[in-house]
């Protein structure tokens, strides 16, 4: 059976680089697979999030959701602390992972800083939740961007050592030989590393204190082509083939954005606009501004509307739970925890 899983944080600017490298990959899935999108309130608090501000962005991360595209009907949306068998899974796999895979994940190292002293233990132990979410639903496929891989192959570790320490356990009570799926990343497309407006070097981010170095989905029209017409650039003209784009990582960028935005790919894009930077940049704030600009309509109209979006969440958890909650009481019942039935 195959299952696709996915979460966004709800911290604030959902961007250019959330939306190409995952959210509307997220929409492409639903043709071909049973969907599973959660809002990871529970990760978000990993660091310090206003009461308000987690609120107001659940819901907003949800408008996005349904605004790009995701039929929450056919599918299911909700927010990750209405449905505890997230945190209760997380909490076995704090017992199955291992200090030292955790202190590999290069993210915490960027997200702690200098002073590691201070992180949170959430900030430390969140690949272990992550891999929750995916494994409480079995999930298979696992759409995300590329700064999620390293997360997603601990997330397999997990999944195998799982398996084999209870291995024995879990062949007794029938579930053959493999009790989770080791879960396959979908990490693909022209947009999977979008990278800062301001510096090719540095990935689009939430938390980047230049407004400038990204296009947030809530941005207007106006905003996008300022955006875009001051994104940093080199003095070269756009080359005819990809191979020119090699030590050009803002020219790169660009292009893929371009072609993660049109469905097309890198070489069609240059075969279009090779030559002066400023046809290629006034067609691509054309661009961003015809794609995003009925998604910032459609958010904007959502998140005037709380309850309704409260509504979706609450029947999403509910359906969400329906398949976590059987996967949970097995879980126990190979751990060995005693549960009435
Ligand atoms: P988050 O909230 O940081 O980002 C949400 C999604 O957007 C992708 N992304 C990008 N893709 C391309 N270019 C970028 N510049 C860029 N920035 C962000 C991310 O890769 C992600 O797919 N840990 C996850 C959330 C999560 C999750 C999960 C994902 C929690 N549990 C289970 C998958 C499965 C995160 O922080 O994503």
């Amino acid at each position: 059976h195959q299952r696709v899983f996915s979460g966004v944080q709800p911290t604030g600017n959902l961007h250019l680089g959330n939306y190409l490298g995952a959210i509307k990959r997220f929409v492409e899935l639903q043709n071909h697979y049973e969907c599973i999108y959660c809002v990871v309130d529970l990760h978000a608090i990993t660091v310090w999030q206003e009461p308000k501000d987690l609120s107001r962005a659940t819901r907003e991360v949800t408008a996005a959701f349904i605004a790009a595209g995701i039929d929450p009907r056919a599918h299911i949306v909700f927010n990750q602390s209405q449905v505890a068998e997230h945190a209760e899974l997380a909490w076995v796999f704090n017992c199955v992972a291992r200090m030292g895979w955790l202190n590999r994940m290069t993210q915490f190292k960027e997200k702690a800083g200098k002073h590691k002293e201070n992180a949170s233990v959430g900030l430390f132990a969140y690949p272990n939740l992550m891999a929750a979410d995916v494994l409480a639903y079995k999930a298979t496929h696992v759409p995300v961007g590329e700064d999620q891989k390293q997360h997603l192959e601990l997330a397999r570790d997990i999944a195998q050592k799982f398996n084999m320490d209870y291995a024995e356990r879990i062949a007794e009570l029938g579930h053959g030989e493999q009790f989770f799926p080791l879960t396959e990343p979908l990490i693909a497309g022209p947009a999977k590393r979008v990278m800062s407006l301001r510096d090719g070097q540095k990935k689009m981010s939430k938390s980047d204190p230049s407004d400038y170095s990204r296009i947030n989905l809530m941005d207007d029209a106006d905003t996008i082509s300022l955006k875009i017409r001051k994104a940093k650039t080199d003095p070269e003209p756009l080359p005819g083939e990809v191979a020119g784009l090699e030590g050009r990582p803002e020219a790169a960028n660009l292009v893929g954005i371009y072609a993660g935005l049109a469905d097309t790919d890198e070489q069609a894009v240059l075969a279009e606009f090779a030559g002066p930077f400023s046809r290629f940049k006034q067609a691509l704030a054309d661009l961003s501004v015809e794609k995003l600009s009925p998604i910032t309509a459609e958010m904007r109209r959502l998140t005037a509307e709380p309850d309704q979006i409260d509504a979706i969440l609450a029947d999403g958890a509910e359906r969400a739970r329906a398949i976590a909650r059987p996967i949970l009481d097995d879980v126990k019942d190979v751990v060995g925890f005693v549960r009435s039935t």
